[in-house]
This record gives structure tokens, sequence and C-alpha cells, in this order.
């Protein structure tokens, strides 16, 4: 009977609602050495570009830290694993999950997930789902005054994260998205905003979050197939394109455009994660990611002097970083698209969408 006492006095701790906010969990999964080698390995090939090669962030396109206890401990296992594996439409992060057109499997993001928190030591507790009820219309004007600044007057980012993205929105809970603002992201500009603003302030900050969300729905995409390797030339027997190259390096999009509507010979890279091709691309451009191997893009491309521009997302990192490794090779005429595909875009420049619709031919 001795034996039952302790248990009896946690179920009384649990029943006083002591520990249900922020239930701990009692330890995380352990990754083999292996595990944590080969996920290290995935990080640096896939994720430093933007997030660094220390986690740090903000290196590229304003991607968060993955190093702050902060969203690690909030956001283990399900936020972090889901932001990776779907990405973030509508913004850089895209997914690297292979059901979308991205390199990983599911255990392998779900190892990452871990690898992640793993590093930083971090005692993750488990959101619970329960909504934060607020006032709205007083979080819209705490909006205005604390976060537009960083946030976009529209949600649309800046500094700090897009959070009127609906597809973010749709993935986080209210409970993880008032733990940031509570609490900040330690070692970002993120601030904590626990002790300037009143609890009620928090919950209608969170609310007017919330109330943005568009009800988005994930529905199974079906992957378009890249074209074969022997017809990623555009318009083989034309002429070459005419480009006047900015720094020697960067092809406007006007002039891209110009010389694509005239049908001029060339290769157009996109050098995202290959689930963003298939979400939207500019026409006949073939998926190049940025951590393809140099051999692999070599084998690709035809060595005939042929021109081979390259896009990234917003605006030029990832393009950058294959034109650089291409040029170390010796490869002549090459250029990076200087607006990137978001630029382009917002141009009014055409894109094609590379998920191929359900029951569509091709
Ligand atoms: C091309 C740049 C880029 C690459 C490469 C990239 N990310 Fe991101 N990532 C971003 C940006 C930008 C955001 C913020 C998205 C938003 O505004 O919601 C983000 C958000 C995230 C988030 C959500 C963090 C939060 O604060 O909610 C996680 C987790 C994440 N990325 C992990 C990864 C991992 C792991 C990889 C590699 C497999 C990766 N990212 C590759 C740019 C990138
Ligand atoms: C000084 C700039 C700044 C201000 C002011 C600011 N933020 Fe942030 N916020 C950021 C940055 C930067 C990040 C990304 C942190 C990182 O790098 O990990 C962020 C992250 C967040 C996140 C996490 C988003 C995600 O995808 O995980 C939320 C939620 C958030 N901020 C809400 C707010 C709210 C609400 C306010 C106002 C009460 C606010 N922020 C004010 C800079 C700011």
């Amino acid at each position: 009977m001795r034996s039952s006492a302790p248990l009896f006095f946690l179920a009384a701790i649990v029943a006083s609602g002591l520990v249900r906010a922020q239930a701990p969990l009692t330890s995380l999964p352990t990754l083999t050495d292996e595990q944590m080698v080969a996920a290290e390995a995935r990080y640096q090939r896939y994720c430093s570009l933007c997030h660094g090669a220390d986690r740090q962030g903000h290196v590229n396109d304003h991607a968060p830290s993955l190093k702050s206890k902060s969203l690690l401990a909030s956001g283990f296992p399900r936020t972090l694993r889901e932001a990776i594996a779907y990405g973030r439409p509508g913004t850089p992060m895209g997914g690297y999950l292979d059901e979308i057109g991205g390199p990983m499997t599911l255990p392998e993001v779900r190892e990452l997930a871990l690898w992640l928190a793993t590093v930083e030591k971090v005692e993750p507790f488990s959101v619970t789902h329960d909504p934060v009820a607020g006032d709205a219309a007083l979080g819209a004007r705490v909006y205005a005054e604390n976060c537009a600044s960083c946030h976009g007057a529209n949600g649309e980012g800046g500094t700090g994260t897009a959070l009127g993205n609906p597809v973010m929105l749709g993935l986080t809970p209210d409970r993880f998205l008032r733990h940031a603002i509570a609490e900040g992201r330690d070692g970002t500009p993120m601030p904590a905003f626990k002790d300037t603003l009143s609890a009620g302030e928090l919950d209608g900050v969170t609310a007017f979050l919330r109330s943005r969300s568009s009800g988005w729905k994930h529905e199974k995409p079906v992957l378009a197939t890249p074209p074969p390797l022997d017809r990623i030339v555009l318009n083989p027997e034309a002429a070459a394109p005419d480009f006047t190259l900015a720094d020697g390096l960067y092809v406007s999009a006007a002039e891209l455009d110009r010389e694509l509507k005239a049908g001029k010979k060339m290769v157009l890279l996109d050098t995202r994660v290959t689930s963003m091709w298939q979400m939207t691309h500019i026409a006949g451009a073939v998926p190049a990611p940025y951590y393809s191997s140099r051999e692999e893009v070599l084998a690709s491309l035809p060595a005939d002097g042929t021109w081979i521009v390259a896009y990234c997302e917003c605006p030029r990192a990832a393009a950058e970083s294959v034109v650089r490794s291409l040029r170390e090779s010796g490869v002549k005429n090459t250029a990076v698209l200087y607006e990137g595909i978001q630029g382009w875009i917002t141009l009014g420049y055409p894109v094609v969408a590379g998920r191929a619709s359900p029951g569509a031919a091709h």
C-alpha cells in the first residue's frame, strides 16, 4: 500500500492543474550516433543555406533561428515536423517531404526535428490544443502598435515572420503562437511581451492572429514529372539569347521574358527545393535544387555553351550558389535571375503550376 503514495501525490498535482498547460515530456527519444550524424548532414545540406550553419537564423530570406529554446520547446515535435514536411507556402520555406516533391522521407523529417531539439538540449512541453479566447479587436490595436513594425501592417512579414500566412496559421496551435509572443524567441529580434503586455492583451493579439487564418485544408497533391534530361534545352534549334548581365551575373526579369518570348535557346534551372517547383515555376524550367551535388547538375546540362539561367525564391541566394558552383566547374554562359521568381510573379510575368491536377494528362 505504501508504494501508492507517490502516485497519489502525482495524481493530486495533475488534478490541481499545476502541470496542465505545460506538461513536460519525460525525455526526448534518443537518436543513435549514426542518426545524429545523418541528421546533421541533412541539416547542412538542405537547411544551412538560409537558417545558417549554426542554426542561428537570418542568413538568407529572414529564415528564423532554429536554435531558439522558446521555439524548440513549444514547437517539438508537431510544429517543427509540419514546417519541415510541408513548408510555409507563400514564403521561401519549402516543404521537404517526398510526398510533395521534397528530398526527405517522413522518418528522416522526424529525425531532423528530433535532432534540432536534441542539439539544444531542450525540454519540450506538449502544447495543448485548447484555443486561446481573446478580444480580437483589442488584439488588432496591440498588433498595430507593437508588432506591425517587424511583421508588417498586413502580417506580410519583414524582419519578423509572415504572421498573416494562412498555412502557418493553419499548422500552429494558438498556444504555440501565444508562447512565442509571451516568451519571445531567445537569440533573435523577437522580444518577450509577457512583462509589457497584460494577459488580456496577449490573448487578444493571439485571437487577432487566429482571426486572420482562412481555413486552409491539406489536400494530397499529385506530383508532376520533370521533363526528361534530353528535353531540358528550350528551343534547341534557335539562336542564343542576347543578355546584358549586371555585375557579370544578373539578368533582369524584363530581359529574360523578352528572350523567352523571342524563342531563344537556353536552359532554365529552378534551384529551390523541388516541392516549390511542383507548385509553380517559370514555363520550361527544370528542378535543380541548391542541394544537388555538382556532379548531378553537371551531368544533366549541355556542355556546349548553351545559356543557363538559374532562379530561386526571393531573390538570389540559392540560384547564386548553384551558378557559383557551375562557374567553378568551368561552365560558360550562366546567369542568375535578378528579381527571383517572387519578383518575376510580382512584375506580372507568367508562371505555370507544376502540380498536375488530378486526372490531367500531364
Ligand atoms: C530558402 C531558404 C530556406 C531553406 C533552405 C529552409 N528554410 Fe526553413 N524557413 C525559411 C523561412 C523564410 C521561414 C519562415 C517562414 C514563415 O514566414 O512562416 C522558415 C521557417 C522554418 C521553420 C518554422 C520556424 C518557426 O519559427 O515557426 C522551421 C522549423 C524550419 N524553417 C526548418 C527548416 C529546415 C529543417 C530546413 C531544411 C530541411 C529548412 N527550414 C530550409 C527559409 C528556409
Ligand atoms: C523587433 C522586431 C519584432 C517585433 C516588434 C515583434 N516581433 Fe515577432 N518575431 C520577430 C522575429 C525576427 C521573429 C522570428 C524569430 C526567429 O528568428 O526565430 C518573430 C517571430 C514571431 C512569432 C513566431 C512565428 C512562427 O512562425 O513561429 C510570432 C507568433 C510573433 N513573432 C508574434 C509577434 C507579435 C504578436 C508581436 C507584437 C506583440 C511581435 N511578434 C513583435 C520580430 C519581431
